[in-house]
């Protein structure tokens, strides 16, 4: 049926952004945890919000994302689905929420989903999630997918590292790209692969890439908006452009409401009634 009350997120979709690799337009994506960004990223020309389950070190404290659970993701995910209205709205899948059965992962993705308000979710992995995707697929939940630097696997890895520099790695990691393609995802993110092996996947599979220190050859683009926005002076990684210095510029204002305050200089009678 279609009639006025379709939706308010029409202007993107998961088919329109699909359909860009095939015109060769970029895809912008942004991650976003509450209301009051969101309405910022709503005013840009953002294609895709994801609540990513960088909420935990982000906004959260956490030294890893494996603290996240599926409640936190769909509080997060209801707060900026509230007032998005452009781009497509995407969650992550937290550790765990969809390793353990194919009915436990569709029930949680159906939480972020019919609770929370996203169109689509994000899980981490290659082959052996494929079951997963397919029934979320089959569902009518639209699936993303993650491969490389896999935040959740961080314990698995020892840190934080470039994956896919090993030949052996290259090919798993583009026979894994080929599986979750046939499993259904509709877009895939790369995260710190050498910027060939980003370029070779995305030219080995139909569906967009979005790639975070992937290099320039993905189909689109995702930074963290904290990170983009330049929160923390000290987290200068290689892939990071920063387009703001936004940390320093918040403590200088708290610093100088902190002196205004104890000098008496705020509130003026400017301020006053
Ligand atoms: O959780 C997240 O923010 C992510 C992006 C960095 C891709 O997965």
């Amino acid at each position: 049926m279609v009639s006025k009350y379709h939706g308010k997120n029409a202007s993107q979709s998961v088919v329109t952004l699909s359909r860009k690799k095939a015109v060769g337009e970029k895809i912008s994506v942004v991650t976003c945890y509450d209301a009051a960004f969101a309405r910022l990223v709503d005013q840009s020309g953002i294609d895709m919000v994801l609540v990513g389950d960088s909420l935990g070190n982000v906004i959260m404290g956490h030294e890893d994302t494996t603290r996240v659970t599926v409640d936190d993701m769909v509080h997060h995910t209801a707060c900026v689905s509230r007032v998005l209205t452009r781009p497509v709205l995407c969650a992550d899948m937290p550790f765990l929420s969809y390793n353990i059965s194919v009915p436990e992962a569709l029930s949680n993705a159906g939480r972020l989903v019919q609770e929370a308000g996203a169109q689509c979710v994000k899980l981490e992995g290659g082959k052996a999630i494929c079951p997963q995707i397919e029934a979320m697929v089959q569902s009518g939940i639209p699936v993303v997918g993650h491969l490389g630097l896999t935040p959740q696997k961080v314990h698995l890895f020892g840190g934080y590292r470039v994956q896919g520099r090993e030949q052996k790695e290259r090919d798993a990691m583009i026979e894994d790209a080929k599986a979750v393609e046939s499993a259904g995802v509709f877009a895939l993110v790369l995260e710190l692969v050498p910027q060939d092996l980003a370029a070779e996947i995305s030219q080995a599979i139909s569906i967009p890439t979005v790639g975070i220190g992937a290099g320039p050859h993905c189909d689109g683009q995702v930074l963290v908006l904290q990170d983009l926005l330049g929160f923390e002076p000290d987290f200068n990684p290689r892939f990071l452009k920063k387009y703001a210095r936004m940390g320093e510029q918040i403590r200088e204002a708290l610093i100088s409401y902190d002196q205004d305050v104890k000098t008496g200089q705020f509130p003026g009678y400017e301020h006053s009634f």
